[in-house]
């Protein structure tokens, strides 16, 4: 298999082939008949040419076939002028009206476009976008969570630990770091910097000792937290249903189900009607609603280690990045590893 050609290399070899056939024809030298066979058989400089478009990349190749056979033409051209008149002086030559080639143009990666979504969506009801480390103290990731060291439902979250034999344990609460498991880390580091009210809203990746059809060891979440005085379960359902609105459409609803959490009491699973059937039910979600995430109302705990002030209270959520697109009506995603497969093919259909 040879190198691939360069597109503007070859359209440069195709218009020296055709300078060099013109000069022969109007050199007058050779007949009619012998330039034909030179110029246009078998094994002219032209038909080598044409052999090797399949090593233009594939965008150009229908532009470069155009090109080969402009060429031809002009050859074949001068050729029958020749064949009447003696030798004419042509000056044909590439069509220089013709519409350039243009570049390959690529576009935002999908997740990327999901993120910058989401955050318009939240920003349009005073959420801002923070960051927070993605590589964090066990801390920020459970300590500061309610879950206590030893503590079962740690268990949920497959979380890689960072190894650092020079990590000076300076107390039990800083001793271990983490690849952030989910952006809940954000909940406690937002709190600590002490400006009330709290509405955050914080997209980060994530990372789970987990991989099959439905996750990446890296994947992001948006957590969203707020925190203010006399802040209650409307309010989240609230900003629940205003999301789901937003991003999946009008007519779409959630409902929210009892569940445990350790940083929130009380605790929620969240649903959102199913895009496909409308709540009705089908193949897909079976009772016509599918799972969004987590939410809750923040635990009294969490409160007073991010040192929040008495008669504040708030909400928190946290979803994946990458489960909510594939939830969106017509992204039918089977396989969500294809997302992070660079395979242009499957990207450049979004
Ligand atoms: N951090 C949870 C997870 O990764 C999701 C979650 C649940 C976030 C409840 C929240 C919440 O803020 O209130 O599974």
């Amino acid at each position: 298999m040879s190198d691939p050609i360069p597109t503007p290399n070859f359209i440069g070899m195709l218009l020296e082939c055709q300078q060099d056939a013109l000069d022969a024809i109007a050199d007058g030298e050779k007949s009619a008949e012998r330039l034909r066979i030179e110029l246009l058989g078998a094994k002219s400089e032209l038909s080598k040419l044409t052999k090797q478009i399949r090593f233009v990349p594939a965008v150009d190749r229908a532009q470069a076939g155009t090109v080969v056979n402009q060429v031809k033409q002009t050859i074949l051209q001068a050729l029958a002028a020749r064949g009447t008149t003696q030798a004419p002086k042509t000056t044909l030559s590439f069509d220089p009206t013709m519409p350039g080639i243009e570049p390959p143009e690529g576009h935002l990666h999908i997740v990327t476009q999901a993120i910058e979504e989401i955050t318009r969506i939240f920003e349009r009801i005073s959420f801002i976008r923070v960051r927070h480390p993605e590589v964090d103290w066990d801390w920020y990731a459970f300590g500061a969570l309610n879950m206590p060291e030893n503590h079962p439902a740690r268990d949920e979250w497959e979380t890689f630990f960072i190894q650092n034999e020079k990590l000076k344990v300076k107390s039990e609460m800083f001793s271990r770091i983490v690849l952030t498991p989910h952006t809940s880390n954000g909940q406690v580091r937002e709190m600590e910097k002490k400006t009330l009210p709290i509405r955050m809203i914080n997209i980060a990746k994530c990372y789970r000792r987990q991989i099959d059809v439905s996750h990446t060891p890296m994947f992001h979440q948006f957590e969203g937290l707020y925190i203010d005085r006399h802040v209650s379960i409307s309010h989240l359902k609230g900003v629940l249903d205003y999301f789901a609105k937003q991003f999946f459409g009008p007519q779409r609803k959630t409902r929210i189900r009892p569940f445990h959490f350790q940083f929130t009491e009380p605790s929620f699973e969240v649903d959102v009607t199913c895009g496909v059937c409308n709540g009705r039910g089908c193949k897909l979600c079976k009772e016509g609603w599918l799972e969004l995430g987590g939410a809750g109302m923040v635990h009294p705990n969490v409160l007073k280690n991010g040192n929040v002030s008495a008669g504040y209270n708030g909400f928190a959520f946290g979803w994946g990045v990458e489960r909510c697109f594939m939830m969106k009506a017509g992204t039918q995603l089977d396989d969500i590893r294809l997302l992070y497969s660079n395979d242009v093919r499957f990207l450049e259909q979004f």
